[in-house]
């Protein structure tokens, strides 16, 4: 496995690749891996021929007062979950590599971007479409691999890639969750012993809407009120939101009749954490 740090490194190998006929799959990460990371490139790496990891804290998704400074970062950890799990190639580059001096274009989107996340992070979405933008770009992937946790990032991927034509498959893939539920995530790094425990409080509210909407509850409101009732019982716990979505467009929906998103995003102390679930009725 290699590791490179420039773009031109990147496309002297996948040229190489391509001269060969061989496929490639790319997966986009922030790096300090964990096993969600790490299933995205197990399924890369099945289906694909080779598989590139692209490691970068991405400045321009991060808004101001966010935690651009404190992400965690381990290079070398990282390098040793990548090679283990089969990955051919990390791509692992400075900011100046990526934006250089008087940068000045972005990928923005008039639709998906403004609910959920967007609304406390009005710019998140314009920095995730700008690198990933310039990632299928350098990379030119067959296929990019993406985790259901960030579900409106990878709508917002999906709609782009269909929208700016780059002919590359976005596949979705399941969440990962700890024994007792919390979702994989880097972040959880930040949580004391204390907030680690309240931050279950997440999966068990969504569990507790999913048990309504199993035993047949059709209203979204009343399964929004179910999980916000059982998110106050944990003290450490502040609601940014919760939303019941249609999965396709993610605009509020009254009735739960077809495909829907039921996600939130809580902090736990200082931690912003996100979760969700889709249920699609019968
Ligand atoms: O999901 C992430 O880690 C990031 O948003 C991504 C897709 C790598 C873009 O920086």
């Amino acid at each position: 496995m290699k590791i490179v740090n420039t773009v031109n490194e990147v496309r002297e190998q996948v040229k190489a690749w391509r001269k060969e006929g061989l496929t490639v799959g790319l997966v986009p990460t922030m790096g300090y891996l964990h096993e969600g990371h790490q299933s995205l490139i197990d399924r890369s790496v099945s289906e694909n021929d080779r598989t590139v990891v692209s490691v970068f804290v991405n400045p321009m998704q991060f808004g101001p007062g966010e935690d651009l400074e404190s992400y965690p970062r381990d290079m070398d950890r990282d390098a040793g979950i990548c090679e283990k799990a089969g990955a051919d190639l990390i791509f692992h580059p400075e900011p100046s590599e990526m934006y250089h001096d008087g940068f000045s274009t972005f990928v923005d989107m008039d639709t998906l971007t403004g609910g959920l996340c967007g609304k406390t992070r009005p710019i998140h979405f314009r920095g995730v479409c700008t690198v990933v933008s310039k990632l299928f770009h350098i990379v030119t992937p067959d296929r990019a691999y993406f985790g259901q946790k960030d579900a409106q990032q990878l709508a917002v991927i999906r709609h782009m890639a269909e929208d700016l034509s780059f002919g590359i498959e976005i596949v979705g893939c399941p969440i990962v969750r700890e024994e007792d539920g919390l979702a994989k995530s880097s972040r959880n790094t930040y949580l004391n012993k204390e907030e680690r425990k309240a931050a279950l409080i997440l999966s068990q509210s969504l569990q507790e809407g999913k048990k309504l909407l199993d035993a047949g509850e059709r209203d979204a409101k009343k399964v929004r009120d179910a999980i916000v009732e059982k998110l106050r019982l944990e003290a450490l716990a502040k609601i940014d939101y919760v939303e019941i979505v249609d999965w396709k467009n993610l605009e509020p929906v009254g009735q739960i009749d077809r495909q829907v998103l039921v996600a939130m995003a809580v902090y736990i102390g200082k931690t912003r954490l996100i979760d969700n679930i889709l249920y699609e009725p019968e």
